[in-house]
């Protein structure tokens, strides 16, 4: 029987692997799209609904710091998935650059892990999706269902002030990923360019919110930028901003899914690393604005227990016949983070059940869209039923939470295969190695400890889950302890 838990993937063998006939996905990503897929990833409900409750309930005008601080986290792993992405161009992220550098158990933890991410990300989005659809529906006077509108132990205010205590299903957020979860079906290519589509409106709406609201910022809301510790760790103060830092790290979660699709980019050297640094250094730098403007149009404190801040926000310009084709290019946004987290998932699992670990239906791509369709449709299940039924805070805390995990044992990746294995070619190279990986590790730790202790239970359940299907399943049909025998 199959046993060695350590046994690695050689990178020679993974590019190989990915380049036979059978079953293989497409190579039709250009570095444009790569940067387009971060940015469609990156750009959602932590930008446009988590800023407002950071700066609330945390940092005030001063939450432009934690976006800096978040986006310094994220650089450390960003530099170390793009070492891992030039180097290992193929599908599967996170998962595979530990088969080739870990061995097969960690690996078979990340892979698990990636669930946690881009699952359940795509589930947290779709139910913010599902609230900013209903503002705009009520605007046009369109009332849904209460209880069709809300999960079951979900405490929902709309916007007419009615306050939903629990319903059936949050069947908005359902649709939404079934649509897109079939339209990743249709292939990769059509999924980019809807894609392309989707970042380009997103990009405006945040560009047209900055230059709008520019000239109505009112100083007096920057006074004091650093409102004083209120005598409680995390509410503002220095402290706040780390706490706020921890909360908008949600908002780059998904500059990671670019890597997923390394298998499907044309020129995945180069592309790779533009891809995964140039979406976050572009997101960056838009966040501070975004969020500079917010908080100089109203006052921090406006933002407590508002689901759609940027709205509000924006209503102070006066633009009010802008302010439906703002929700609606934000519903687009999300739309985007949805897609590339779907894509990123069903490319995980695609990769775990081509190394044997998973069953092999998980790798099938369909004859003629070239996509890994049956894996689609059992996200699109899974998805839904987290989307329809689980309250959005504990869906978010446990995807940053898995989120986190992954970056650092990425981050501890890069550093054990410099020393073990130098002498392999790596068209981009981490800066300062082993100091980034560690500052990534410690960043990434820091921002752990920031969550509260029922999200490190729930991890700690998912990983046992994953324990138990490992033991079970995978080591018993690994292909490379087979090939090993
Ligand atoms: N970064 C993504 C968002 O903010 C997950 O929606």
């Amino acid at each position: 029987m199959a046993s060695n838990l350590w046994a690695k993937k050689s990178i020679e063998k993974l590019v190989a692997g990915a380049t036979g006939e059978e079953n293989q996905l497409k190579r039709s990503l250009s570095s444009t799209s790569l940067v387009a897929l971060g940015i469609g990833a990156i750009i959602g409900a932590g930008l446009f609904s988590l800023t407002g409750i950071a700066a609330a309930n945390h940092a005030g005008p001063a939450v432009t710091i934690s976006f800096v601080l978040a986006a310094v986290g994220c650089a450390f792993a960003g530099l170390c998935y793009a070492e891992f992405a030039s180097m290992i161009p193929v599908a599967g992220s996170a998962y595979t650059y530990s088969y080739a550098t870990m061995g097969e158990f960690v690996a078979w933890i990340i892979g698990w892990d990636l669930v946690l991410e881009y699952a359940l990300g795509a589930a947290t989005v779709a139910v913010s999706w599902s609230r900013y659809l209903l503002e705009l529906l009520s605007s046009w006077g369109i009332h849904l269902p209460a209880s069709l509108v809300c999960s079951p132990y979900e405490v929902l205010t709309l916007a007419d002030g009615t306050i939903i205590n629990g319903g059936y299903i949050n069947l908005p957020a359902v649709i939404i990923v079934v649509l897109l979860s079939l339209l990743l079906i249709r292939g990769t290519h059509e999924s980019a360019r809807m894609n392309n589509i989707l970042v380009v409106l997103k990009l405006a709406v945040v560009l047209l919110f900055i230059i709008l609201g520019w000239s109505h910022i009112d100083p007096q809301n920057y006074v004091p930028y650093i409102p004083e510790n209120t005598g409680t760790k995390g509410q503002f103060g220095w402290s706040g901003i780390a706490t706020a830092a921890a909360v908008v790290f949600f908002a780059f979660i998904g500059f990671d899914a670019v890597s997923t699709a390394a298998q499907e980019a044309k020129n995945p050297q180069k592309g790779m690393p533009i891809g995964i640094l140039g979406s976050l250094v572009v997101c960056t730098i838009l966040y501070v604005l975004f969020s500079y403007v917010m908080t100089g149009l109203v006052h921090y404190s406006t933002f407590a227990n508002d689901a759609k801040p940027a709205a509000t926000a924006f209503a102070k310009t006066g633009y009010d016949f802008l302010q439906n084709g703002l929700i609606i290019a934000i519903l687009a946004g999300y739309t985007s983070v949805m897609l590339v987290m779907l894509l990123g998932q069903s490319r995980v699992f695609y990769s775990m059940s081509k190394d044997g670990l998973l069953p092999k239906f998980f790798g099938d791509v369909h004859k003629k869209f070239h996509s890994p369709w049956k894996t689609n449709l059992f996200f699109m299940v899974f998805v839904s039923l987290f989307a329809g039924f689980v309250p959005v805070s504990d869906l978010g805390h446990m995807v940053s939470i898995g989120t986190l995990f992954a970056f650092s044992l990425v981050c501890a990746g890069v550093w054990l295969l410099r020393v073990k294995s130098p002498e392999i070619p790596r068209a981009f190279k981490t800066p300062l190695v082993p100091l980034i990986p560690l500052m990534g590790i410690l960043v990434c730790g820091y921002l752990m400890t920031s969550l509260p202790i029922e999200a490190w239970y729930r991890l700690a359940v998912w990983l046992l889950l994953g324990l138990v299907i490992y033991f079970v399943y995978g080591r018993k049909n690994s292909v490379i302890n087979k090939e090993d025998e």
